[in-house]
């Protein structure tokens, strides 16, 4: 695809007069994109991307599937916005296509916009549900931008003002790449990991948590996968000491671990109360709080989300997650999600820079390292192969306490020869930064 004038620049030029400078694209020359279908988005310039990243992933399906374009169409034309103060049969049937994937007895659904609010309501629902106000959430944890969603988040960067929600303290992340004790087996991870979180509630709590949050998978901490057995002795701990625990699928849910529709279920915990967003309605702003009804009861007062079930998004939820079931996505994710992870790792083999290639399915992340041994992040390495990776006409995301971390998150339908192509894409991006840091004469 030939490029055609210069848009992407002059809209990045217009973006910087309307909106919040905060509001930042990922690339130093930020990418304006015009259209998308399948794994493949274009840019006002006429240029070609295979996206690996799936805005941040959540367009499940890849863009625009036509079963989801269909029926957000349909419903667009029919009726397109009620509030909750009526009921409209498209949230029922996405509530319901909800209960029927979710784990162990989750089958009563909140919906909202966002992740962020999705996480507000299972917080505010853990306190209502115990009567109780503590917290604990993972250090490396990422779970939104409210007041509350940013004082259960723990990287400084998102914490743009000090945080002034109380009752919120951080255990350890399951981190293994970077436990500070040494090679460990999964048990001892485990046992250590419990152990801290026990200390946290008896020195750091009134000992009476109203729950314990945390990711299947962090996400923005750079696909932190924690160990085997690792979510059963947390549950467990936190319903000891009379708390609810609480499961963020926001980025991990839909298939996208492979094998499994949740991320939790990797680790055979069926959690009290589960948030989930992103993939959920192939990119339309769903968000959704679930839990068993005896919890979801315990919310008694009023509350109201104008949008929330919105009946265009949610008929575009129903219709993903029907394709979503008649496509098998978790099977898909496992095998294709293998099939990356091995050329991953080839990758690994020949850049000692690649300190740690992680992840389940098709969330997968290469940690970037100055020198394997001594693990100090490469920041600087990463923002050349996201950069380098673009220069192949790829995207991928970047992530990890430092920005080192490399994110890839497709589409969950992308074909066994995209990851192919992918693949070799990024393998000539790791060659281009490979020449680059042999030229600073920074190779050791
Ligand atoms: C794990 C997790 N939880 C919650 C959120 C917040 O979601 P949103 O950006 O839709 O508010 C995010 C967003 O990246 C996330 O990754």
């Amino acid at each position: 695809m030939q490029a055609t004038d210069n848009r992407s620049a002059e809209i990045f030029a217009e973006q910087r007069r309307y909106i919040f400078d905060c509001v930042r694209p990922l690339y130093a020359e930020p990418l304006a994109i015009a259209e998308g279908s399948g794994c493949r988005v274009r840019d006002y310039d006429g240029r070609e991307y295979l996206d690996a990243f799936a805005g941040i992933l959540t367009t499940s399906l890849g863009h625009c599937h036509p079963e989801v374009v269909a029926a957000i169409r349909e419903q667009a034309a029919r009726v397109g916005h009620l509030s909750t103060l009526y009921v409209n049969d498209r949230q029922i049937q996405a509530g319901r296509a909800l209960a029927e994937i979710a784990p162990g007895n989750l089958s009563r659904t909140f919906f909202v916009n966002s992740g962020t609010e999705a996480i507000e309501t299972a917080l505010q629902l853990a306190r209502l549900h115990t009567g109780r106000t503590e917290i604990i959430a993972l250090r490396q944890g990422y779970h939104g931008r409210t007041s509350m969603a940013t004082a259960v988040t723990a990287h400084a960067p998102w914490r743009v003002l000090p945080s002034t929600v109380t009752g919120i303290t951080h255990a350890l992340s399951p981190y293994p790449y970077r436990a500070p004790f040494g090679d460990r087996t999964d048990e001892e991870l485990v046992e250590i990991y419990a152990q801290d979180l026990i200390e946290v509630i008896e020195t750091t709590t009134n000992g009476q948590p109203a729950a314990f949050i945390a990711e299947t998978i962090q996400g923005v901490g750079g696909y932190i996968v924690p160990p085997r057995g690792y979510f059963q002795r947390m549950a467990e701990i936190v319903r000891s000491y009379g708390g609810v625990f609480v499961s963020d699928e926001v980025q991990a849910g839909f298939g996208r671990t492979g094998r499994h529709w949740f991320g939790i279920e990797h680790w055979g915990v069926a959690p009290d109360i589960m948030v989930m967003a992103k993939g959920i309605a192939g990119g339309m702003p769903v968000a959704a709080t679930i839990a068993t009804p005896e919890i979801a009861g315990s919310w008694r007062g009023k509350t109201i989300s104008t949008f929330g079930g919105n009946p265009v998004c949610m008929a575009a939820m129903v219709a993903t997650l029907g394709v979503m079931r008649a496509e098998d996505v978790p099977a898909r994710a496992r095998r294709r999600g293998a099939q990356l992870r091995d050329g991953l790792e080839a990758l690994q083999a020949a850049h000692p820079w690649i300190g740690d290639v992680r992840g389940m399915g098709l969330m997968q992340a290469l940690e970037l390292v100055e020198d394997p041994v001594g693990k100090e992040p490469a920041p600087r390495l990463a923002g050349m192969l996201l950069n380098a990776a673009r220069d192949e006409g790829l995207l991928i995301g970047i992530g990890g306490l430092h920005g080192h971390v490399i994110r890839i998150g497709p589409s969950l339908l992308i074909s066994e020869t995209e990851v192919e192509e992918a693949l070799d894409r990024l393998g000539r991006a790791c060659r281009t930064v490979e020449a680059n840091r042999r030229l600073a004469g920074q190779e050791r």
